[in-house]
C-alpha cells in the first residue's frame, strides 16, 4: 500500500484533494500541476522556513515566485501581517491567476488563506500544513481569518484551498508541546461524533505521543475524513459544521483573555471541551462520567484540563458573547449528550456557564 493517503473534499467545482504522507513536499508531480498561473507567493514562518522552504522553492523554478517569512506564533495572526502579505503580492506583481502557498501551521494557513481570499477578490491557495493541528483541522475546510485584540478569528472569509499537501515528515521537527496541542483537535473528532475513534485514540496514546508515523498518519486521515464529510455537507456553517467548534467558544475566550500568548490553541480547546462536557452534565444533558473519561484521555495526552490560574470567570463569559456562533448577543454552545454525541445548544443559561467556569 502506498504510504500516501488521499481524500477528497467534495464541493462540486471547488472540490480538492487532501494528500497525507511522507516526502510530499518534494513529490512535485503530485502538487505542482495544481498551480495554474505564473505567480506564486510562499508564506511561511521563522520556525518552519529554515527546514522546509527551500524544498518548496526548488519546485517553483519555472514560476515567478517570492517568499515571505513572518515571525511565528498566534500573536502574529494580525491585520498588520495580513497587510504584509498583500504588499508581498503587490511586489510580486501577482495577477488573478496567482497562487499563495501556506507553508506552516494554522497561523500561517489562516492568515495566508485570508490574504488569498482578498487579493483581487480571491486567488488560489494551497495548504502545506506542518503542524499536526493544521494537518487534522485548520488546513481543511476553507475557514481563513486573522485575530483582533478583542477576539479570535473575527476578521476572515470562507475560501477553500486548491489542495492540501500534508507531508508527515515535517512533524519530525515539531516541538512535542505542539504535537500534543494537535492531539486535542484529534480527540475533538472522537468526542463530537465517533465513539469508535475515541476508543481507538485511548488505545494508541503511547504511539501517538511519540509520533509513531503509521499511527499518526492514521489519526490524521481519520480526522480529515470527518472534517471533509462535514464541510461537504455544510461548507459555510449553517448548521452541522458548528459541531467542529466543540470546546472552542470556551477555548477562544481563554486564548483572547491571555492575549494570545498563554495556552496554545489546541490546549485551550482541550480545556474548552472539558468545560463543555461539564456544562452538559450540569444541565442534566449528559452523564458526568463521560466528561471524566474525556478528562482522563486529555490528561494521558498531557494536555491541560483546567482553566489557567488568574483568569476571571466573568471576563471569560464576556469574551464568549463575542463568539461568532452567538446570535443577537445570545451565546450558542456546542454541548454533548455524551462521548460521540455533540449538538448545538442555542440557549444555555449564563449562570450555568458561570458556575462551571468558576469550578474548572
Ligand atoms: P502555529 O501555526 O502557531 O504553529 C505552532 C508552532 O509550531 C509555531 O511556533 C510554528 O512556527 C511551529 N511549527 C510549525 N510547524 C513546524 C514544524 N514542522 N517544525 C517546527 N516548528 C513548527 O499553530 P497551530 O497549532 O498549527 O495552529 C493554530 C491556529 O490554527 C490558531 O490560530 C487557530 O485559530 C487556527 N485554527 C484554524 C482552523 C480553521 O478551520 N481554519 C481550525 C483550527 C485551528
Ligand atoms: N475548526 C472549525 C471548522 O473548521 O469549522
Amino acid at each position: 500500500m502506498s504510504p500516501v493517503q488521499s481524500l477528497n473534499v467534495a464541493l462540486g467545482a471547488r472540490s480538492y484533494p487532501i494528500h497525507i504522507g511522507p516526502g510530499l513536499l518534494a513529490d512535485t508531480p503530485r502538487w505542482l500541476p495544481l498551480i495554474a498561473g505564473r505567480h506564486v507567493l510562499v508564506v511561511s514562518d521563522a520556525n518552519v522556513a529554515p527546514h522546509y522552504l527551500a524544498r518548496v522553492q526548488a519546485a517553483l523554478a519555472r514560476h515567478v515566485h517570492a517568499s515571505l517569512v513572518l515571525p511565528a506564533g498566534e500573536q502574529e495572526k494580525t491585520l498588520q501581517r495580513f497587510g504584509e502579505v498583500m504588499t508581498a503580492l503587490a511586489q510580486l506583481g501577482a495577477s488573478r491567476d496567482a497562487t499563495v502557498i501556506a507553508l506552516g501551521g494554522g497561523v500561517i494557513g489562516d492568515l495566508s488563506g485570508f490574504a488569498a481570499a482578498c487579493w483581487m477578490r480571491g486567488i488560489a491557495f494551497v495548504q502545506m500544513p506542518t503542524t499536526l493541528l493544521a494537518m487534522v483541522d485548520s488546513s481543511v475546510g476553507g475557514k481563513t481569518a486573522v485575530d483582533l485584540p478583542s477576539g479570535k478569528n473575527l476578521v476572515g472569509a470562507f475560501h477553500q484551498p486548491a489542495a492540501v499537501i500534508a507531508d508527515t515528515d515535517t512533524l519530525a521537527t515539531l516541538p512535542a508541546r505542539e504535537l500534543r496541542a494537535g492531539l486535542a483537535e484529534v480527540v475533538k473528532y472522537g468526542a463530537l461524533g465517533d465513539t469508535v475513534f475515541f476508543d481507538w485514540l485511548a488505545a494508541h496514546v503511547d504511539a501517538l505521543l511519540v509520533g509513531d508515523t503509521a499511527t499518526i498518519s492514521e489519526a490524521i486521515a481519520r480526522s480529515c475524513a470527518h472534517k471533509a464529510a462535514i464541510v461537504a455537507r455544510d461548507e459555510t456553517e449553517q448548521g452541522e459544521r458548528a459541531l467542529l467548534n466543540f470546546g472552542h467558544t470556551f477555548g477562544h475566550a481563554i486564548e483572547t483573555e491571555q492575549g494570545y500568548g498563554g495556552l496554545l490553541h489546541g490546549e485551550a480547546v482541550a480545556v474548552g471541551m472539558v468545560l463543555a462536557a461539564r456544562c452538559s452534565a450540569a444541565l442534566g444533558l449528559a452523564p458526568a462520567s463521560d466528561g471524566e473519561r474525556l478528562v482522563e484521555l486529555l490528561a494521558r495526552f498531557e494536555l491541560p484540563t483546567a482553566i489557567p490560574p488568574g483568569l476571571s470567570a466573568e471576563q471569560l463569559l464576556a469574551r464568549m458573547r463575542l463568539d461568532k456562533k452567538a446570535v443577537s448577543g445570545a451565546i450558542r454552545l456546542v454541548l454533548w449528550h455524551g462521548i460521540g454525541q455533540a449538538f448545538i445548544a442555542p440557549d444555555v443559561p449564563e449562570h450555568t456557564m458561570l458556575a462551571v467556569l468558576r469550578d474548572t
